[in-house]
């Protein structure tokens, strides 16, 4: 990702967001413009509800099996405890990893937050090894505030 790029995609994200829509619809159109990204190969976003992460909006080849992690479990999880940003270069050396996709090599999770708490993240897995730089990581923390609002 360049900082070109990312400017481009996060003034659709703007426009993801404008004109009242409903916030499940913001958040459908988020995954789907992320999406577009050459290397992020499939994008999600999930909900904190109660201790667990629930999937709720999601593009890419394929359905997940991790609908629902317990806040704490894989790098979901614990991005989710910690509220900071996780980047995994390589899914196959890190244990906290829940596997999803047999090709998938790398892994960027960001938390959504209000008012400091954490109601959700992005999360994005990778073909390639080492994908998520650290304008990947201020591009979706860019992401994650502007779309904040709508992830209750
Ligand atoms: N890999 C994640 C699980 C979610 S899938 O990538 C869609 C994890 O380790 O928490």
């Amino acid at each position: 990702m360049d900082r070109e790029r990312a400017k481009e995609i996060l003034s659709q994200i703007d426009d993801a967001a404008s004109g009242q829509p409903a916030a499940v619809d913001v958040r459908k159109r988020v995954v789907k413009v992320l999406n577009q990204v050459p290397s992020y190969n499939w994008v999600g976003i999930y909900l904190v509800r109660g201790n667990d992460l629930h999937l709720d909006a999601w593009s890419g080849p394929a359905a997940t099996v991790h609908t629902t992690i317990p806040i704490g479990k894989g790098v979901c999880g614990f991005a989710a405890k910690s509220g900071r940003t996780e980047i995994v270069s390589d899914v196959s050396k890190d244990p906290r990893y829940l596997e999803c996709f047999a090709n998938t090599r790398s892994e960027i999770v960001v938390p959504i937050l209000q008012q400091g708490k954490v109601v959700g993240e992005i999360d994005i897995d990778s073909d390639d090894l080492n994908a998520h730089t650290s304008v990947d990581r201020e591009f979706l923390e860019a992401v994650a505030a502007k779309i904040s609002k709508f992830c209750s």
